[in-house]
């Protein structure tokens, strides 16, 4: 198949572009950076905004089979201090959308649990999603852009899946400057010796290894492609739930380190419990995933050893 993704150089994209370069797919990955992890990536520099706007043209040399649409401005913090980025994320689905209608294929979106905002329950299903109480710019942009999937749907029989991703942590994803995420940041700190903060001590999350959200998002691309799965929103998780401490914690066994760590409140804007509920994705896809938080840590913790970030 020819798999075009967008947010090709990022954590996902990039894992996501070598699986499918191994599977023997064609990859055209586009980015408003170049790839820094794998020269085999094929990468073109192409800005999702411009394109949105009409200042650039720009369409792949062959008719995709599917775009995999995960560039974003990604970081839910960032959005809060910075929110006009959250509407650049609706304007680059937006233009990733006009090219699965340009070259009339399939689309998947990579959207987030944080669509689901602040909810009080362990397990959340895919009807649960109340619009009205987006808890962050982030999630307001990863609403409305599941809103443009849907309308493409309607409008133009766009086919697609919505997949909504939870916490992804795994190799590709240690570029120091953008090293906010959790699990990256305190790998670095706590290795490192340099204190750490923790927002939310109780925060509990699902922390999804990148291997199982590729498989899982592999899945979607075959079974979107051969229209068995159409139209679908599925959550993408480990589904089981770890708090910051517990994070900490494997962090510190792995590194062999105790963290000099302080605690504070959670920040604007955090979703501070989600546990997905992934019958779905087993159901539709088949997908299970098999990597836990505790056998994760040591696998990241490891080739960011490999790789000298530690
Ligand atoms: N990693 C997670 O934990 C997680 C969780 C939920 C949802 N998601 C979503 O999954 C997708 C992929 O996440 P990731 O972790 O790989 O993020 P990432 O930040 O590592 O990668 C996103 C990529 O998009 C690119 N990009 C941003 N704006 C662009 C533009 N205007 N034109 C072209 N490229 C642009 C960036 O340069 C970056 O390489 C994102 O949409 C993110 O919001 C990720």
């Amino acid at each position: 198949m020819r798999i075009l993704i967008t947010g090709s150089s990022g954590q996902i994209g990039t894992n996501l572009a070598i699986a499918l370069l191994d599977a023997g797919h064609e990859v055209l990955g586009i980015d408003k950076r170049p790839n820094e992890w794998d020269e085999r990536v094929p990468t073109e520099i192409v800005d999702l905004v411009a394109i949105a706007h009409q200042n650039a043209a720009w369409s792949p040399p062959w008719r995709p089979d599917c775009i995999v649409h995960l560039a974003a401005w990604a970081k839910v913090h960032q959005l809060v201090v910075e929110p006009i980025k959250a509407l650049e994320n609706v304007e680059i689905a937006v233009a990733a959308l006009e090219l699965a209608r340009a070259a009339d294929c399939p689309i998947i979106f990579g959207s987030s649990r944080e669509v689901y905002g602040e909810i009080h329950r362990h397990i959340t299903d895919e009807a649960m999603a109340d619009f009205v109480v987006a808890e962050s710019p982030y999630s307001a942009s990863k609403i409305a852009g599941e809103a443009f999937f849907y309308s493409y749907a309607r409008c133009y029989g766009i086919p697609h899946l919505v997949f909504r991703f939870s916490n992804v942590y795994g190799r590709f994803d240690n570029d120091a400057e953008r090293m906010e995420r959790v699990t990256p940041l305190f790998v670095h700190k706590i290795a490192t010796g340099e204190p750490i903060t923790v927002f939310g001590r109780n925060k509990m999350l699902d922390f999804t290894y990148v291997d199982d959200c590729v498989r899982g998002v592999m899945a979607g691309i075959e079974a979107l492609v051969d229209r068995k799965v159409v139209n679908e929103t599925i959550n993408l998780a480990y589904g089981q739930g770890f708090t910051l401490v517990d994070l900490v914690q494997l962090i510190e066994l792995a590194v062999g380190v105790k963290a000099d760590a302080t605690y504070q409140p959670s920040q604007v804007g955090e979703v501070t419990r989600y546990v997905a509920d992934i019958s779905k994705a087993k159901r539709l896809l088949g997908y299970e995933p098999d990597v836990p938080l505790t056998l994760g840590i040591p696998l990241y913790v490891e080739w960011c050893r490999s790789r000298g970030f530690i």
